[in-house]
């Protein structure tokens, strides 16, 4: 028995005993819930029983002769990212919870077509029921799907689902010929690591580590620069590789949250210095471009030279390079500067020539980001605006308003909120209330004023069209034979192919500022795109959303419909601390990882 007296005093030796432990903690500053210390722990947990896998017995040709190494002290306190939201009504309680039982309801159903018709397949064929596989036959749809089975509170299907995941074999007897790095990167060890991350289930870590063993090998080349679009069966045989010398700049720049995640958490940095190597090439080269702070859609990995290019977009092809940089900023709780600098730089230029402010029939203050084409004359580099919007690039929105938060800049909010309205604005525009993936709008001479001029916009339409500008009655007749609806000059792609990035932006608003109008846009999208996508089994991409009504199907449902887009219009329904932007950072396939954390 332990008398109160003498527990007292032990009390009082234990407090004493913390305090000086901290004190030379803080002194040598050494990190309280060091990751290293944590990443010990994992890695001998987990074994080395997958030494065997067919990625660890090769033999690199271009050994790393010095890593660089994991950054390690204490991270910092990062800018609060959430709103501190208020007490909720008992109606909006209400509301918000019916909505996301319907969300759920959808995603439910998708699932159990994906489970009863293609189990194990990368994607059901949602119309004619069968099955697919673009990403290598690895069950693409099932891993995208984990962590929102784990956030969606379906415990059941999660362990059913986990338990096949860990049976997939990421191996060459793949039947594609080349596997997509950026792809596999980003859809299955982004899956696993964040189904880690939620679960700890560390079979689900392992399976993240025969990943990246296997996605390790493409960077076995002379100067260690990947190899994205990747013949893994010649790799597998032993042959030699060179990194490619034209490569899209999203495809060499987007690695480092689940690379540096993965290292973390098994304490082997070898992913870290694989990606950090990279970004070392992109920050170098960041103010010598044509658009000095933007990189080009096309950079040569070969020659390490990414600055030589001329065409500059946030949009399709470069998009999560830039996305991944205020977001490795959040992961490494701020541990390497130079990506808040890359962040700053680049966002810097991105405001300043991309965005623009689209000439709209109700002169709403919205903003679209475009496409860039620089060009050299004798008098210096000219640059010159492609004013194309595409749905893809909504994701800037929710990029420029969390970059803002975490480096207290209030007008990097301000640029989001209104990219964010741009997106809102277009999906409202349209007669099924659905964006379409490219169009083109007519910019405004200046962002502080824009009256709607009709003329003007059946000029640009006429022009667009390969017309002449000046056949007034003309433009009408493409106006009608296009289905343009007031404010778009062209529509380039008029599918929906159940994309996440403007849900994915609203949600981050949301989180951010707590708007409500921001809650009606998401569940008027939701609407839009249930009611319009919905088959007998689960939910399908459209060939064309300009139609008044019944628009086609083209049987195609990408696993990021229940990775990203679900999950999304989940959380925005959800309370604002299940999956906290204060604690995790979402990779570009909307899979939450855990953020380093003082
Ligand atoms: C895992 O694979 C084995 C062998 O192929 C099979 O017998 C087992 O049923 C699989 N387990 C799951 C959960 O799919
Ligand atoms: C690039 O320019 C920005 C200023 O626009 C600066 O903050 C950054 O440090 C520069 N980067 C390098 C690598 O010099």
């Amino acid at each position: 028995m332990i008398s109160l007296h003498s527990m007292r005093r032990k009390l009082w030796t234990y407090l004493l005993a913390v305090i000086l432990f901290c004190l030379v903690l803080s002194y040598c500053n050494i990190p309280v819930t060091s990751r290293a210390h944590q990443a010990e722990g994992v890695s001998a947990a987990l074994g080395d029983d997958d030494t065997q896998s067919v990625w660890r017995r090769l033999q690199p040709y271009h050994p790393v002769s010095s890593m660089r190494p994991l950054p390690t002290g204490k991270p910092l306190s990062l800018p609060k990212v959430q709103r501190r939201f208020g007490k909720e009504s008992a109606t909006a309680c209400k509301v918000r919870l019916e909505r996301q039982a319907v969300v759920k309801d959808t995603f439910t159903r998708c699932w159990n077509s994906y489970r009863a018709r293609a189990w194990m397949s990368d994607e059901l064929t949602p119309v004619s029921g069968s099955r697919r596989d673009p990403f290598g036959g690895w069950g693409a749809t099932l891993v995208d799907s984990l962590d929102t089975l784990w956030i969606m509170g379906m415990r059941h299907e999660f362990d059913e689902a986990a338990a096949a995941a860990v049976n997939i074999t990421f191996d060459e007897t793949t039947p594609l010929g080349e596997i997509n790095v950026f792809e596999t990167n980003i859809r299955y060890l982004g899956g696993f690591l964040s189904a880690y991350d939620l679960s700890g289930d560390k079979r689900l870590l392992r399976k993240a580590r025969e990943v990246g063993d296997m996605l390790y090998v493409a960077f076995d080349t002379p100067n260690r620069m990947p190899i994205t679009r990747w013949d893994l069966h010649a790799a597998a045989r032993g042959e030699d590789q060179v990194a490619h010398e034209n490569v899209l700049v999203a495809e060499m720049g987007t690695f480092t949250l689940e690379f540096f995640r993965l290292s973390l958490l098994t304490g082997d940095g070898k992913w870290f210095d694989a990606a950090q190597r990279i970004m070392d090439v992109f920050y170098e080269q960041q103010n010598t471009t044509q658009l000095p702070g933007m990189w080009p859609i096309v950079v040569n990995a070969k020659k390490q030279q990414f600055n030589q290019h001329n065409d500059f977009t946030l949009g399709a092809m470069a998009d999560s390079l830039f996305e991944y940089l205020p977001k490795t900023h959040a992961l490494l709780g701020g541990l390497l500067p130079m990506y808040r600098e890359m962040y700053e730089a680049a966002m810097h230029t991105a405001a300043k020539y991309n965005l623009f402010r689209p000439m709209l029939p109700d002169e709403k203050n919205v903003l679209v980001s475009g496409m860039v084409g620089t060009s050299r004359t004798e008098s210096g580099t000219v640059t010159e605006l492609r004013p194309d919007g595409q749905h893809l690039v909504c994701f800037a929105g929710g990029m420029f308003a969390l970059g803002g938060k975490l480096t207290q800049n209030d007008d990097h909010v301000g640029l989001g909120e209104k990219l964010v309205d741009g997106c809102v604005w277009t999906y409202q525009a349209m007669p099924l209330a659905i964006m379409p993936e490219t169009f083109n709008m007519l910019p405004c001479p200046n962002r502080d004023h824009c009256a709607w001029d009709e003329r003007k916009w059946k000029e640009e339409v006429l022009k667009k069209a390969g017309e002449q500008a000046s056949d007034l009655d003309k433009a009408d007749v493409v106006i009608a034979q296009k289905r343009l609806p007031k404010g778009f000059t062209s529509i380039g792609d008029t599918r929906y192919i159940l994309r996440p990035e403007a849900i994915e932006s609203v949600f981050v608003l949301y989180r951010i500022t707590g708007r409500t109008d921001l809650l009606e846009s998401a569940w008027a999208m939701f609407q839009a795109i249930e009611s319009n996508t919905r088959t007998e089994l689960a939910n399908s991409a459209l060939n064309d959303v300009t139609v008044a009504k019944d628009p086609s199907m083209s049987d195609s449902m990408e696993s990021f419909w229940m990775g990203e887009t679900l999950k999304y219009f989940y959380l925005i329904f959800s309370e604002p601390d299940l999956v906290s932007l204060d604690e995790y950072v979402f990779n570009t396939e909307a899979h939450p990882l855990k953020r380093l954390l003082p």
